[in-house]
């Protein structure tokens, strides 16, 4: 039987990763700082390990893993983290697996470092960089954007608050993959060689939207009448001076410039396949997977089937 470590296991992907591997049989060690994480304890071929970050001794538990799956990252984006967790951790786990034997190492990214700007995005790539030059077998993914990221209204517009966007609402486009969509991709690496030492961009499904498209689908299902709230890009710089000019006497305005510029990333960068030679995203350039729509998620929101910690699930990247 394989057996696979997944690190971030309680992260919104790597939850999903957990459950899709168990249902198809993996002998699965899922990864947890806390002590109680939300898994499926009575599944026999699960075992937890606890995560501390004051020492690296339960490295030593991991044994006889085949495959490494690591849905890893940052929590705040914030440049000290992303450092520590994107780039740091990742290698001690990418060291601890050519230790042990593991034959394969699976890396969950994200298709905007395909245009790097932000510190997590440098990270992010220095760990692809690494794991590429290791010479052991990889599969990096770099997906597009997660339904989550794009929910983070719909308790404003239920309340009847407008919708948010940037410019006309047309500035960005994303193909949206689903956390069970992607979770499948990514356990698909295991067995089709097609994905072996291959970085594989990915969206969901065939739908490209832009923030207005996606303001309409929600007023639609949630059936509220529609409000925009429009804001230019520029805001975003004038608050970034702002912190630019505290950040070198200030660690809070240091970290609060990089989430400014990473919601400017957001708001002017669109989550397709960058195409170099014709500078601009193409969207039949952009692999798609899946079967899980934008519509039928935010349908399965409403019908209450699905709950939504818009706090910890909404962060954008
Ligand atoms: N949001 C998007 O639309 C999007 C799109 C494309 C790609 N991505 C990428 O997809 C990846 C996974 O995203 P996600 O939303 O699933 O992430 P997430 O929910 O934030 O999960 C991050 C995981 O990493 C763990 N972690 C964070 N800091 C840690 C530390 N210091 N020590 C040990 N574990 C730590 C977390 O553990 P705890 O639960 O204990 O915090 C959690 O398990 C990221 O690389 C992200 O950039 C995101």
């Amino acid at each position: 039987m394989t057996k696979i470590f997944v690190a971030g296991a309680t992260g919104y992907i790597g939850i999903n990763v957990v459950k899709s591997a168990l249902e198809q049989k993996f002998e699965v060690v899922a990864a947890s700082r806390k002590e109680s994480a939300d898994f499926d304890l009575k599944d026999q071929n699960l075992t937890v390990i606890k995560i501390t970050e004051s020492d690296d001794s339960w490295l030593a538990k991991l044994q006889d893993i085949d495959v490494v799956i690591s849905c890893l990252a940052s929590r705040s984006g914030e440049p000290k983290d992303a450092h520590n967790v994107d780039f740091k951790l990742n290698k001690l786990i990418l060291e601890k697996a050519k230790d042990i034997g593991c034959s394969h190492f699976i890396l969950l990214s994200a298709i905007c470092v395909q245009k790097p700007k932000l510190a997590f995005q440098f990270e992010k790539l220095a760990f692809e960089e690494t794991l590429i030059n290791s010479k052991l077998n990889f599969s990096i993914i770099r997906p597009t954007a997660y339904f989550k990221s794009l929910s983070g209204q719909i308790e404003n517009i239920k309340k009847g608050k407008p919708y948010v966007y940037f410019g006309d609402g047309k500035l960005t486009q994303c193909n949206p993959i689903s956390e069970k969509d992607l979770s499948l991709f990514i356990l698909s690496c295991i067995q089709d060689r097609n994905k072996w030492k291959q970085i594989l961009p990915i969206g969901g499904p065939n739908q490209s939207l832009t923030p207005k498209n996606v303001g309409e689908m929600l007023f639609k299902i949630f059936e509220v009448t529609p409000k925009y709230r429009s804001f230019p890009v520029k805001i975003l710089d004038v608050i970034g001076l702002f912190f630019l000019i505290s950040s070198p006497f200030s660690k809070w305005a240091k970290n609060k410039l990089e989430l400014i510029r990473i919601a400017k990333y957001y708001a002017t960068e669109s989550m397709l396949v960058w195409d170099e030679g014709k500078m601009n995203y193409d969207h039949f350039k952009t692999p798609s997977t899946g079967n899980d729509t934008l519509e039928q998620y935010f349908y399965s929101i409403k019908n209450q089937k699905l709950e939504l910690n818009i706090d910890r699930d909404s962060k954008l990247y």
